[in-house]
């Protein structure tokens, strides 16, 4: 078995080839003067099965170019299996037709990592379960929600919690987390526009009043649906909001938005590379993630049940 890795989060795959005992297979993964990607395997992957470790992040087009042509070499060097390790699989929010001659491009980037040869993906907390059904190879999709509530209970001493969901989109990843706190109950918050124009209201469901609040959500971006959904829960009588998210996105402003939110604290894994702002930021706290990937791996590797890591 080999790990390589493309350069969209070096630290992570680092954190899984320790985890994992196994050195980082030697590779360059380079640019042309004209920016074109370039890659180089220094060693034999002949009949080998080659894990690739790629975030498809910020930049997101130059990072899964990368991913696209590690494993187009590694398929050209006949490497035996080829898994494309996307622990943040982008585009995948355009999963869906949003409105008339739109794309899914979230289709389109599984169409692509399949057609440049790999045998399988294994991802953490896809969009949108479904997502899976886009590739015609085993797809595996790890949940952060274990890490998150162990991290949970040792912070918050588990009493007196409500579990929220940002959106009515989210209530399944909500939910699964509440069953693990020992099965805390449950609020979403529902953004409305009534008609165009007139600006969002931000409903409640569920009584939040003197409860401590941990929202979930797979992805920050902006920030704007999380600060104002603990803007909307504070407004609504809670007594703390601390947020989870598995991915910290954390695009323009965000650091800054989160910085002056009424969040006590978000916690992101870093499937993405966190930037200076963001470890810069009292407010932001990073749990790793690479022992649940590693752990995946190796698994995967050994053929034997990944799913149970989640019973
Ligand atoms: C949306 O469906 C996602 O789960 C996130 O809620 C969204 O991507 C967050 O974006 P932003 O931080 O820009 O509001």
């Amino acid at each position: 078995m080999k790990l390589m890795a493309g350069n969209s989060n070096l630290p992570l795959a680092r954190a899984i080839a320790d985890y994992l005992q196994l050195p980082l297979t030697k590779a360059d993964v380079r640019r042309f003067a004209d920016e074109e990607v370039f890659v180089e395997i220094h060693e034999n992957v002949r009949g080998e099965d080659v894990f690739v470790v790629q975030s498809t992040s910020y930049p997101a087009n130059d990072n899964l170019m990368e991913l696209l042509i590690c494993i187009d070499a590694l398929r050209r060097a006949s490497a035996r299996r080829i898994t494309a390790v996307t622990p943040y699989f982008g585009y995948a929010r355009q999963d869906r037709k949003p409105g008339p001659r739109t794309p899914i491009s979230a289709k389109l980037v599984a169409n692509l990592v399949t057609q440049a040869g790999a045998d399988r993906v294994l991802a953490v907390d896809l969009h949108a379960g479904q997502i899976q059904g886009f590739f015609d190879i085993p797809t595996d999709n790890l949940y952060a929600a274990p890490v998150m509530a162990a991290d949970v209970l040792e912070h918050s001493g588990g009493d007196n919690l409500m579990v929220v969901s940002p959106d009515v989109g989210g209530v399944v990843r909500a939910r699964a987390l509440a069953k693990r706190l020992n099965n805390a109950p449950l609020a979403i918050v529902d953004k409305r526009r009534d008609r165009p124009g007139v600006s969002e209201v931000m409903n409640v469901i569920g009584d939040v009043s003197g409860r401590h609040c941990i929202l979930i959500d797979d992805i920050i971006d902006s920030g704007g649906t999380l600060c104002n959904a603990a803007q909307a829960l504070i407004d609504h009588g809670a007594a703390s909001v601390a947020a989870y998210l598995t991915h910290g996105v954390l695009s323009g402003k965000a650091v800054e938005r989160v910085a002056g939110s009424v969040l006590k604290e978000l916690v992101i894994t870093d499937t993405i590379q966190p930037t200076e702002a963001t470890l810069a930021c009292a407010k932001i706290r990073v749990l790793p993630i690479a022992p649940l990937v590693g752990e995946a791996i190796r698994r995967i590797a050994d053929e034997s049940s990944v799913s149970s890591l989640f019973d």
